[in-house]
């Protein structure tokens, strides 16, 4: 069952949607930049790519030439070895760090030239996903349409055949992040132990901004941020050449999240590609999704009943308990075993915090219910979940969480992130990717 259909059953709408869905469309609205959007203007004034995937799906829902028109301004930053960065510095706006002449990537995109930067590491692929959905929601035989659905095509499929080039050099068959804030979960309890080896002795000084605009006990702390800035001061140091950066990187960590979005993506792509007559990118990204599928074994950890991470530097399997290890129930047959252990670990997670899903393991010690990525509920994170849980035919898990996300917007507004445990909005308020969520879940509801 794709997100578009109906779910069976569901019988409790959330509080006044008609009211929630006009505030989602203004959250939107007001983060609108004309060709992209800001996750929100003050924490995150740029462009960020997995926000704009995600938005995408709910400017579509306003205008739908707007929807797409997100996704075709984030591949025009596409660089040239194929990378789609993970922000696009579109203004001069101080009031996010690192800006870009910290990053001083320079010549690698497309458009730097004509004054527009990037940042040099990338961020979880859903572009494929995101790019499934639009087309199920659109007639890709519009002629004016369908081009953009090919140029669409060609550049996640220059992005996923970079990502085995460059991030899994020796052909392991699932690719590493170099940075934390590659798998977008910065702080993670995932890369505790990992981090302690990224040396900070060269650290040059500077000035961190994002507790400026949020709760400092709700963002990474500032032990974590020197080791954000040191790896990025490696990779700078190597001219952001992505053929060594790999190897060179002290942090090197196979996350099991940031792989199945990039199996679930590629299998989007593959049947997007077979609708658009594009056999050869459809072969190929079902190949590549299939051989990564595969070795997805190599992190199932017995013992949790879940995915774990794996630390390419050590070559050891973490025991830590993430919500990244859940998601690779995005990429698994419902006839897989282990699908059903999945959806048995959400459930459990549900009854010990429910508010939304955490991102941590809420019975572990190291949740924490407020700091970033070590325990709160995403919405993005929410709609994943959902949407492998209806894939899955799981719909009345499927339909908890969407209704325990609603409640979260309903009570606590737009916010970037919420406490699992109390329902508490965290982080920024205002946030894209909130808003646009709400209108996926919203749009699950209403077709009851
Ligand atoms: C930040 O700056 O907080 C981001 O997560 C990096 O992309």
């Amino acid at each position: 069952m794709s997100t578009n259909e109906p779910l069976p059953n569901m019988t409790d709408q959330p509080d006044n949607p008609a009211a929630l869905r006009r505030r989602a469309k203004q959250v939107l609205k007001d983060n609108d930049r004309g060709r992209y959007t800001v996750p929100n203007p003050t924490i995150y004034p740029f462009q960020w790519n997995w926000d704009s995937c995600f938005t995408a799906l709910g400017l579509h829902a306003i205008d739908p030439a707007r929807g797409w028109r997100e996704l075709v301004t984030l591949t025009e930053h596409q660089w040239v070895d194929g990378m789609i960065p993970h922000i696009v510095f579109h203004r001069d706006d101080d009031r996010y760090f690192p800006g870009p002449a910290i990053w001083a990537t320079g010549h690698q995109s497309p458009k730097a030239s004509l004054g527009v930067l990037t940042s040099g590491i990338t961020q979880p692929p859903v572009l494929g996903l995101v790019l499934e959905t639009l087309s199920n929601r659109s007639d890709l035989d519009d002629p004016t349409l369908r081009p953009i659905a090919r140029r669409l095509v060609a550049a996640a499929d220059r992005w996923h055949r970079w990502f085995v080039d460059h991030r899994d050099p020796d052909r392991q068959g699932l690719v590493a992040i170099i940075h934390p804030w590659e798998a977008g979960r910065d702080n993670a309890a995932d890369w505790d132990d990992a981090l302690q080896v990224v040396g900070t002795d060269q650290l040059l000084p500077y000035r961190r901004c994002d507790t400026e605009h949020a709760e400092a006990v709700e963002r990474p702390t500032d032990a974590d941020y020197d080791r954000f800035i040191s790896l990025l001061q490696t990779f700078r140091s190597r001219d952001w050449r992505q053929s060594e950066l790999h190897d060179a990187s002290p942090f090197r960590m196979v996350d099991p999240g940031f792989n199945a979005c990039l199996i679930a993506s590629d299998l989007a792509l593959g049947r997007v590609a077979a609708r658009l007559g594009d056999a050869d990118v459809a072969a190929r990204a079902t190949r590549r999704a299939r051989s990564k599928t595969a070795a997805l074994d190599r992190l199932w950890h017995p013992g949790l009943g879940q995915f774990v991470c794996w630390d390419r530097i050590v070559d050891r399997r973490s025991d830590n308990a993430s919500v990244a290890g859940l998601l690779p129930l995005l990429a698994l047959s419902a006839a897989d075993p282990r699908s059903a252990m999945l959806a048995t670990r959400i459930e459990r997670w549900m009854d010990v915090a429910p508010f939304g899903l955490a991102s941590q393991d809420p019975t572990s010690k190291v949740f924490d219910p407020v700091r970033y990525w070590r325990g709160p509920s995403w919405l993005v994170v929410n709609w994943l979940i959902v949407k492998s849980l209806l894939d899955q035919g799981r719909h009345d898990l499927a339909e908890r969480l969407i209704e325990s996300s609603l409640a979260l917007v309903a009570t606590s507004g737009f916010r970037e992130y919420f406490d699992p445990t109390t329902g508490d909005g965290l982080g920024g308020d205002g946030f894209s990717w909130t808003a646009a969520m709400t209108l996926e879940f919203l749009g699950l509801t209403r077709q009851c």
